[in-house]
């Protein structure tokens, strides 16, 4: 009998052991926290060139986008020739479009200083219809390497019905996963199965980033067919023309999957591309930030607005998203709003003991908002009611003059803000909460924060 639970034990311990090595995908050095960079989709479909895609490069490494962290120019769908070398089936880039070849970009983005990515589907075509890996992983990810690709990201389209089961999705990604580590090249790998069979669960083992949903567009909540599920948990049609609200919806729930060199990616931004208000373009990137997605920009950097450049190179809003410990903030509560959307608060820890509290206005009212400190933390009891805190508006600027200078002093706080927050519709408003020794700072008086919700239009 004890030998037999022996046995048992020691099978268990064998196999967990194996599961565990498995989970130990993380390859240090990549996506150690979410990749920024630039990619060509959302502003150029097709329409691309060798010139579309140095062009951005250079305004990444000019204008002070390099600066505040964006790192990595990919290519997204279309660069491709007709069809593969006839003799080798190795990848061709277009002769006329990309006249001079993929290695010949990311040289010239590596003499940047920047990293450069590429494209390709789990499937016979990719979604625009030019040839794809299924079948063809090993030359593609040996192709890759040799023109030096830092990042791969792998579509989902024409999967010949390879999908439908996370054993199904997962067997046909592993594929590339394992060429590309066969490579010996460190390339990030950037799964793109749009939330199908739960990537959350099994792409942690494998990838460095997942999409969470169908494709993001331009639009900050209108409701479409398109995108038809409420959750991404179950959901069997991911569709597309997902809205930025719906997007913020699906990744509530997903913030526990993600951590350092595993990321959920929630798509590439719209920021810039001109359906959207500051407002909301700032609530999309303040929370792609704080729920740790990559940000990836998708507007035309040739042609960008100071108003865009502002909201994607907010240094504060960054880097809490590049934050090291590498938690995303989690949604502590919503409340439905008469008249439509939801008021929502999120939080999260920070490496240095702060704390990231975000409110987020999904209504089309105006609203004044009370803030209880203690709804920020896990245990209110122990983290909240002992401690004060100075709290710091990240879109606003410390110094007016330093358009630079983002995180401006609110006061210090106890218990509760002393006053209501007032958030426009569709604004976000995020603070830092660092916490402050009274002892030590025997000068302070800390104000008291009451916390109540009201709509004042
Ligand atoms: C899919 C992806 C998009 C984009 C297009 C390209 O829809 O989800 O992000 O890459 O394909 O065809």
């Amino acid at each position: 009998m004890l030998t037999t639970t022996a046995l048992a034990l020691s099978t268990l311990a064998l196999r967990v052991s194996a599961e565990v090595k498995m989970a130990n995908h993380r390859r240090p050095g990549l996506a150690d926290t979410p990749p920024l960079g630039w990619n060509s989709w959302n502003k150029f479909g097709c329409d691309i060139s060798q010139d579309t895609i140095l062009d951005a490069a250079k305004v990444i490494a000019d204008s002070g986008l390099q600066a505040v962290g964006y790192e990595y120019v990919i290519i997204d769908d279309c660069w491709h020739a007709d069809e593969r070398d006839k003799n080798t089936s190795a990848p061709l880039a277009h002769p006329e479009r990309f006249s001079k070849g993929i290695k010949y970009i990311a040289d010239e983005v590596h003499k940047l200083g920047l990293k450069f990515g590429i494209y390709s589907s789990a499937g016979t075509h990719t979604c625009a219809g030019r040839f794809a890996s299924l079948g063809y992983e090993e030359i593609d990810a040996k192709t890759y390497a040799e023109w030096d690709v830092d990042y791969l990201k792998y579509d989902n389209c024409y999967n010949e019905g390879q999908s439908g089961t996370p054993e199904a999705s997962f067997k046909r990604y592993n594929k590339m996963s394992k060429a590309l580590k066969k490579t010996g090249r460190p390339i990030v790998y950037a799964l793109c199965n749009w939330g199908e069979d739960g990537p959350w669960n099994w792409a942690p083992t494998i990838s460095e980033t997942w999409r969470i949903s169908g494709d993001v567009w331009d639009s900050f909540d209108t409701v479409d067919d398109y995108c038809p599920c409420e959750t991404m948990i179950d959901c069997k049609m991911s569709g597309f023309h997902c809205s930025v609200s719906k997007i913020i919806e699906f990744s509530a729930s997903l913030g526990q999957k993600a951590g350092p060199g595993h990321w959920n990616d929630m798509d590439m931004l719209e920021v810039g591309n001109g359906g959207q208000t500051y407002d909301e373009y700032a609530t999309h990137f303040s929370m792609w930030a704080l729920a740790k997605s990559p940000l990836i920009l998708g507007h035309d950097l040739t042609a960008m607005t100071n108003e865009t450049y502002e909201i994607v190179t907010n240094k504060a809003i960054i880097a809490v998203n590049q934050d090291k410990l590498g938690k995303p903030a989690q949604r502590r509560w919503k409340r439905k709003i008469e008249g439509g959307g939801t008021l929502q608060m999120w939080s999260g820890q920070l490496d240095n003991g702060d704390t990231v509290v975000a409110l987020v206005n999904l209504s089309p009212r105006n609203l004044s908002v009370a803030v209880d400190i203690a709804d920020m933390f896990d245990a209110p009891e122990r983290d909240a009611k002992t401690k004060t805190y100075e709290f710091f508006d990240l879109w606003e600027r410390a110094d007016e003059n330093d358009l630079q200078s983002w995180g401006r002093s609110v006061g210090v706080h106890q218990n509760s803000f002393s006053a209501p927050v007032q958030l426009r519709s569709h604004q976000t408003k995020v603070f830092r909460a660092h916490p402050i020794n009274l002892s030590s700072n025997p000068d302070l008086v800390p104000q008291q924060v009451v916390f109540k919700t009201n709509s004042d239009n």
